[in-house]
């Protein structure tokens, strides 16, 4: 009886603990899905992105979509006017809603045509750089690090001369600042191509 007692009062605390937590978290996604809603007129459905040049962000890692919107918001961040006037709308709790509604959508590849001779050379400009060290072999992302295999080719273009530019600033991506067009478009396509699971 003194077992079964012990028994009952743990189930009870557990549940007491646990429950206010599970349910914080499932009314941060569906709140995040509410509030995403504007956002599916330029990332698409689910954030899966058609075109060249928008980044996809359904499947995105969420501590990372974070802190992006975050810095949008702020005005830390630069390379878009439609993002910074955007995230301005939104706390930094609602933004990180969003960011975990987005981030729970499937991860769906780039349709874009990537060309073979350029993804080849950016399979090697990728591989002296130690660029999946960070990103995952298949460019999946990992930790806090972005997920890049299969985005946009439009898009990692863009977004790599940017940290070449210093438009955005990050001490890891630092090593782009030595790196040509032509090694930043081949990484765009051999990146674009990549796929996860395969
Ligand atoms: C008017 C079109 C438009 C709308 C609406 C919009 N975005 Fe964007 N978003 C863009 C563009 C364009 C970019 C690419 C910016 C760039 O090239 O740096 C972008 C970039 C982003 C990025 C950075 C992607 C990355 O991988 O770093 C995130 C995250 C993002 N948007 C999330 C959102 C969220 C969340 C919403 C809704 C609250 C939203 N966007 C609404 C146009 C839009
Ligand atoms: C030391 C770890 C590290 C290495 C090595 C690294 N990255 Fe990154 N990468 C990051 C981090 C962290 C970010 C996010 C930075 C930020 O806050 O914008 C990022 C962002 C990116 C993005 C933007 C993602 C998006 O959705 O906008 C691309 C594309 C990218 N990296 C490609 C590369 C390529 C190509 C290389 C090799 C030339 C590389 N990375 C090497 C850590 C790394």
């Amino acid at each position: 009886m003194k077992k079964s007692k012990w028994l009952f009062n743990f189930v009870i605390t557990a549940m007491v603990l646990i429950l206010p937590v599970a349910g914080f978290s499932e009314a941060n996604v569906s709140e995040g899905a509410r509030l995403g809603k504007t956002c599916a007129g330029c990332h698409g459905t689910s954030g899966n992105t058609p075109g060249k040049y928008i980044a996809t962000i359904g499947g995105q890692n969420p501590d990372y979509m974070a802190k992006v919107l975050k810095e949008f918001s702020g005005g830390e961040r630069e390379g878009s006017v439609e993002m910074s006037i955007i995230a301005k709308g939104y706390s930094d709790e609602q933004l990180e809603s969003i960011a975990l509604y987005y981030s729970s959508q499937g991860w769906v590849n780039s349709t874009n045509n990537t060309d073979s001779a350029k993804s080849k050379m950016g399979r090697q400009v990728a591989a002296e750089n130690g660029c999946m060290d960070c990103h995952g072999a298949r460019g999946e992302g990992l930790d806090e690090y972005p997920h890049i295999g299969g985005q946009n080719l439009g898009y990692l273009k863009e977004v790599l001369k940017r940290y070449r530019s210093g438009a955005i600033k990050s001490e890891e991506m630092g090593m782009v600042a030595d790196l040509d067009d032509e090694q930043i478009n081949a990484l765009a396509n051999y990146l674009s191509g990549l796929r996860q699971g395969e």
